[in-house]
């Protein structure tokens, strides 16, 4: 096994920006499983599959083969060959991706292409399930969370930047839907595994963020 470091959290806690960067700073391999989740809901709207529809969604993911590669650095998304990276970061395909995840079908398939991964490398892996089910055995977990209002004012931000018009409000009602869509649901939910540190990032600077976390690898190494 390589030395896994495990980061879960709610949606816009930051989880990514940090993952990637410890990865760069230790020379490890950034696996983003929210990638292959958005994937996964890529090909279900493609397939205009509704959420609702939980006997098709087992049936039809079986039909996507997902994979990832890296050019560059970083993480790069297939599905069945295609390169998805620029198709998956939506609103829609976020959602879908949240309300399909639930499916034990999706998990099951998607769990063991990330085990695998961390099998012989050395990985930062980000998500929400991976401290408590994916990496049960991760050296070092951390649980990043923030502040539901300090989220989307991010979110807001990032989107505002991109000349995307958007509402505060509504954002953090979607954040919140989502939360409860990710901490409710049966397998797997989103919660803070018992030997996880907690990390509140609400009034933290990305760069405290990534000290603390590379800390906590160097204490255990
Ligand atoms: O981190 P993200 O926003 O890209 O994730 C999209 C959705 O995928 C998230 O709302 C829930 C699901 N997901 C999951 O169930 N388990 C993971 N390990 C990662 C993501």
């Amino acid at each position: 096994m390589g030395f896994n470091i495990a980061i879960d959290g709610p949606a816009g806690a930051g989880k990514s920006t940090i993952a990637k960067m410890i990865a760069k700073k230790l020379g490890y391999i950034y696996v983003d499983t929210g990638a292959m989740y958005r994937a996964m809901a890529l090909y279900l709207l493609r397939e205009k599959v509704s959420s609702a529809e939980s006997e098709k969604i087992s049936a039809k993911c079986k039909e996507a083969d997902i994979s990832i590669g890296y050019e560059d650095g970083e993480q790069v998304v297939f599905l069945n060959g295609e390169n998805v990276n620029g198709l998956i970061r939506t609103e829609e395909v976020g959602n879908m991706a949240s309300a399909s995840s639930p499916n034990p079908d999706v998990r099951k398939k998607l769990v063991e292409l990330q085990q695998k991964l961390a099998e012989s490398a050395d990985v930062v892996m980000d998500g929400r399930d991976i401290g408590t089910c994916v990496l049960p055995n991760a050296q070092v977990k951390v649980y990043l969370t923030a502040d539901s209002r300090v989220r989307a004012e991010r979110r807001y931000e990032e989107l505002t930047a991109k000349g995307v018009s958007c509402d505060l409000d509504t954002i953090e009602k979607d954040i919140i839907e989502r939360d409860r869509q990710d901490m409710t649901r049966e397998i797997s939910p989103l919660m803070q595994a018992e030997d996880a540190t907690l990390v509140d990032s609400s009034y933290m600077t990305i760069d405290e963020v990534a000290d603390e976390i590379i800390g906590l690898v160097s204490s255990w190494k």
